[in-house]
């Protein structure tokens, strides 16, 4: 993360420009966010700007709290979504879910005004699913197995996310995650489909959501927006 510091430092100035007094922010959850709110939040008081947000995770409105923002129940839609991403393809779209927030970060992606997505140039591949990086698949445990099947149908080997002594990871919604291996994607919307259709889904952390703009973060503090 403090490798990114100087880059995040040059998004969170960028990103500011566009956040004004009754913004709300969706705030997505993981350290890229954790870091961008820390970097924000000092610059917001010195324009005098109240932020106002809805957060994903328990995690991101902790982050959120510790930093000045206040917390609000959703309402339907918010202004913009910042977050960050596990894995950027060359067509902006997006693998999430490692921290497991992925429901809740889909819900306000998918009716945000604006998203904005921060990651490390690392995390850009060409196709999803590049390098072993797995698709998050948030499943009803009672379906647990018979998702764990139907996803082995569409060429997907499941594993259940455990905790570091191996018992079951459950989602602040009581969910389990069925982390996913497939070979690299060449149509994430039509997979994003097939395995958001099987029964028990209740997401899946293939986002296909657009307009999206990225910004890359670059080795040495520099950034590039995409999309
Ligand atoms: C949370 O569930 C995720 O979607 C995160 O946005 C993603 O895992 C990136 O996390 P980091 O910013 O911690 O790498």
């Amino acid at each position: 993360m403090e490798k990114l510091r100087p880059g995040l430092r040059g998004v969170a100035e960028r990103v500011a420009s566009s956040i004004n007094n009754g913004t709300l922010l969706g705030l997505g959850s993981g350290s890229t966010v954790a870091g961008l709110l820390e970097e924000l939040s000092p610059i917001l008081v010195v324009k005098g700007v109240t932020l106002i947000g809805v957060p994903t995770s328990t995690q991101i409105e902790t982050v959120a709290t510790e930093n000045g923002i206040s917390i609000v129940p959703f309402p339907g839609t918010v202004d913009l979504v910042i977050d960050g991403a596990d894995q950027v393809d060359r067509r902006l779209n997006l693998i999430k879910g490692g921290g497991g927030a992925l429901m809740r970060e889909k819900v306000l992606m998918s009716s945000a005004k604006k998203v904005a997505v921060v990651a490390g140039e690392e995390k850009f591949a060409p196709k999803l699913c590049t390098g072993g990086v797995k698709v998050p698949v948030e499943v009803a445990p009672f379906a647990r197995k018979s998702v764990k099947a139907k996803l082995s149908q569409l060429g997907g080997a499941a594993e259940e996310r455990l905790l570091p002594k191996g018992y079951p990871y459950f989602t602040e919604n009581g969910n389990v995650i069925l982390d996913t291996s497939f070979a690299p994607v060449d149509e994430p919307a039509s997979l994003e489909g097939r395995v958001k259709n099987i029964p028990g889904v209740v997401e899946v952390g293939v986002f296909t959501i657009k307009p999206i703009t990225v910004y890359k973060i670059k080795e040495g503090g520099t950034f590039e927006v995409l999309g």
